[in-house]
């Protein structure tokens, strides 16, 4: 029997409010990856206020728990929304970070986080664990309050947050397709132990724009941390929704993971930088492709070396795997996007060419169990 395969994937990126996804049927996304303008961050205060004028007016008169509650409510419209358009099993991650801020003479921390949760708690999401994604480009030795008195020094945030929730239970695989598409979309062992730790150390990405057109910095999150998340909480031919995609980079992650897509973003002037990724991402994506197969190969020599040969092969690159469950696992390369309109891109797909050298030094120092009765895979026979 031939296995499902998804030869082409379909990406839609739309400019306008999400506040209201009326072009997104009901129960129709699995997945959510995102991270909103966060509330009582300076550099977002216009942007919010001018989604509700009481924002600026309760800035003014120093009332900042106020303002912080006016800007959640907008983010709750969209989150509202959310409720709607994602499958019964399917997935929200919103990486998100809390403030810190005086107003009048009052400093304090407006808990982003807290708040958004209790949000998607009150909508009957499930709250999952979560990750902290410790900021690299954030300076630890920022002082804040009293300095080397005390009692009035601060803590410095250097943390953001990955909050993950789930609508509803477990997702189910029935069918022999959503089965075998599962199987595909597997991990490394070792990339589980990495991407499911609760601490992820993740390299900023550079936030200059030079637009006058638009605000200063762009807020992006790395490559990585979409393209964990897509490939930690969907399987391919998943639909991922980012409703404030800024620069694009969910829907970039989804088209490496062959996953569908939709964006929306409020600001038109980020079209010319989407497109501009878009030309680059073959490259991009698929030397990241090809680096998570040689950072695997690479795992193999040093565990052999160390522990033992790995019990398991991989049917498309013949590399050992530690599971069974990493039989099937298979990624591919991307051949072609297509993207003169971004609100209709295809992506294509192509087996990755992979140099054989590097999968028979993997496989050369393989001494595992010729009989294995629980299905394992032996390299000799
Ligand atoms: C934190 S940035 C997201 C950056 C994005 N993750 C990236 O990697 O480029 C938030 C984005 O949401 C957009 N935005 C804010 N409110 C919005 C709304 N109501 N509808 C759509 N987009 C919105 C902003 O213009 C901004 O680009």
């Amino acid at each position: 029997m031939s296995k499902k395969e998804y030869k082409s994937t379909n990406h839609k990126i739309e400019f306008s409010d999400s506040r209201s996804l009326s072009t997104i049927k009901n129960d129709s996304v699995d997945l959510v990856v995102t991270s909103p303008p966060y509330p009582m961050i300076e550099m977002w205060d216009s942007l919010f206020a001018s989604l509700n004028p009481e924002i600026n007016d309760s800035l003014q008169q120093f009332n900042g728990l106020r303002a912080f509650e006016l800007m959640n409510q907008e983010l709750d419209k969209i989150w509202n929304e959310l409720a709607r358009v994602v499958k019964e099993s399917g997935f929200v991650c919103i990486n998100i970070g809390d403030a810190t801020r005086k107003i009048g003479k009052q400093f304090q921390l407006y808990s982003n986080h807290s708040r958004v949760t209790s949000k998607f708690i009150a909508l009957g999401f499930q709250p999952l664990p979560i990750a902290l994604w410790k900021k690299a480009t954030n300076a630890p030795n920022k002082f804040m309050g009293s300095g080397m008195l005390p009692a009035g020094a601060y803590i410095t945030l250097e943390h953001e947050y990955i909050l993950v929730f789930r609508k509803g239970g477990k997702r189910e695989f029935s069918t022999a397709d959503e089965k075998s598409l599962r199987n595909q979309s597997a991990f490394f062992w070792e990339e589980r132990n990495k991407w499911f730790s609760d601490s992820w150390d993740l390299k900023g990405v550079r936030q200059a724009i030079k637009n006058e057109n638009m605000r200063e910095r762009n807020a992006a999150y790395p490559f990585e941390l979409p393209y964990r998340l897509i490939n930690m909480y969907s399987v391919k031919g998943d639909t991922v929704l980012d409703p404030f995609l800024g620069t694009g980079t969910t829907t970039f992650a989804a088209i490496s993971s062959e996953r569908h897509s939709i964006g929306i973003e409020y600001d038109v002037n980020f079209s010319s930088m989407i497109f501009d990724g878009l030309k680059n991402l073959c490259k991009t994506a698929n030397s990241g492709i090809t680096k998570r197969l040689e950072d695997h190969i690479a795992f193999c020599e040093e565990y052999q070396k160390e522990k033992g040969s790995l019990k398991y092969k991989n049917e498309c690159f013949g590399f050992p795997v530690m599971t069974k469950q990493e039989i099937d696992l298979d990624l591919k390369h991307i051949s072609k996007i297509n993207s003169t309109d971004l609100g209709s891109i295809t992506a294509e797909y192509q087996p990755v060419k992979f140099a054989s050298h590097l999968i028979e030094s993997s496989v050369a120092q393989y001494e595992g169990p010729k009989d294995d009765k629980q299905g394992q895979v032996s390299l000799l026979n």
